[in-house]
């Protein structure tokens, strides 16, 4: 499968010139899967919860159903952060996986990062895992990374992609994504935003740098930490599904659990 990774630069709020924006990227380069940032149209920098309510949009919203309608008209599949305006009247910080076929998928980022704990909602989904067109896909956000287990769970889920929408203002990741993908054997693909946000005298700089790295951590996608783009690499789940490190171990099969807290 062809995979492409998305890096935008949003303007914060302005969701309409973002949207357009970020559809108009996704025609100039042909993919089967498009994984979008988080808050990829939106922007971040929230400064109250009530500036997280108005961004807020539900699932059904007519900007998710402008990725929907792209899907289904380029049979192509989306995954994209956004500020999600849930049914239960919380506000998440959501990725929600588009199908052409018409389904939507919503994770709720688990690991909130920062000033996030004040506006939004802890995530309620759990990781999951959905098979679409032979390969199983399992959605993560940001800072979802810093915990081991959450990439891990999606690997004992069966997950051969990782679909990780972020908006990375720390300089880890793009270097801990070798060892988030050769520990479970699985394709990472991180879609991270570029440019800056300042609001109320606080300062975030993005770092840019979408990786694309396959099970034996190769780096098949290293973005520019300044420019935008579409970055595209062919995942082989043959690769993903050999847990194999040699004739000995297996790097699922090997866990001590009854040895971990
Ligand atoms: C982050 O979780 N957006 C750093």
């Amino acid at each position: 499968m062809k995979i492409a990774v998305v890096q935008n630069s949003p303007l914060f709020g302005e969701k309409e010139k973002n949207i357009n924006d970020l559809l108009k990227m996704m025609e100039s380069t042909e993919a089967e899967l498009y994984i979008l940032p988080e808050m990829s149209y939106s922007g971040y920098q929230l400064v109250s919860k009530e500036e997280a309510a108005a961004l807020a949009d539900k699932a059904g919203s007519d900007n998710i159903m402008r990725f929907a309608e792209w899907s289904k008209a380029h049979g192509s599949a989306v995954i994209l952060g956004f500020p999600e305006a849930a049914e239960d009247g919380k506000i998440y910080n959501s990725s929600v996986f588009i199908t052409p076929e018409g389904e939507k998928h919503i994770y709720r980022k688990s690991h909130l990062f920062y000033k996030e704990k004040i506006f939004y909602a802890p995530g309620n989904t759990g990781f999951f895992v959905k098979e679409w067109h032979g390969v199983r896909i399992g959605q993560a956000i940001c800072f979802d990374w810093y915990f081991s287990e959450s990439f891990r769970t999606l690997a004992l889920l069966g997950a051969d992609l990782i679909a990780h929408c972020t908006n990375i203002v720390m300089p880890y990741f793009q270097r801990a994504a070798f060892a988030r993908a050769i520990e479970n054997k699985v394709y990472i693909a991180t879609s991270n935003r570029i440019g800056t946000e300042e609001r109320d005298g606080e300062k975030l700089t993005y770092t840019g740098e979408s990786v694309i790295v396959d099970p034996l951590g190769n780096y098949l996608v290293d973005a520019p930490s300044d420019k935008t783009g579409v970055f595209t690499a062919e995942i082989d789940t043959k690769l993903s599904r050999n847990k194999k490190l040699n004739d000995f171990n297996d790097v699922l099969g090997d866990r001590r659990t009854i040895f971990y807290k």
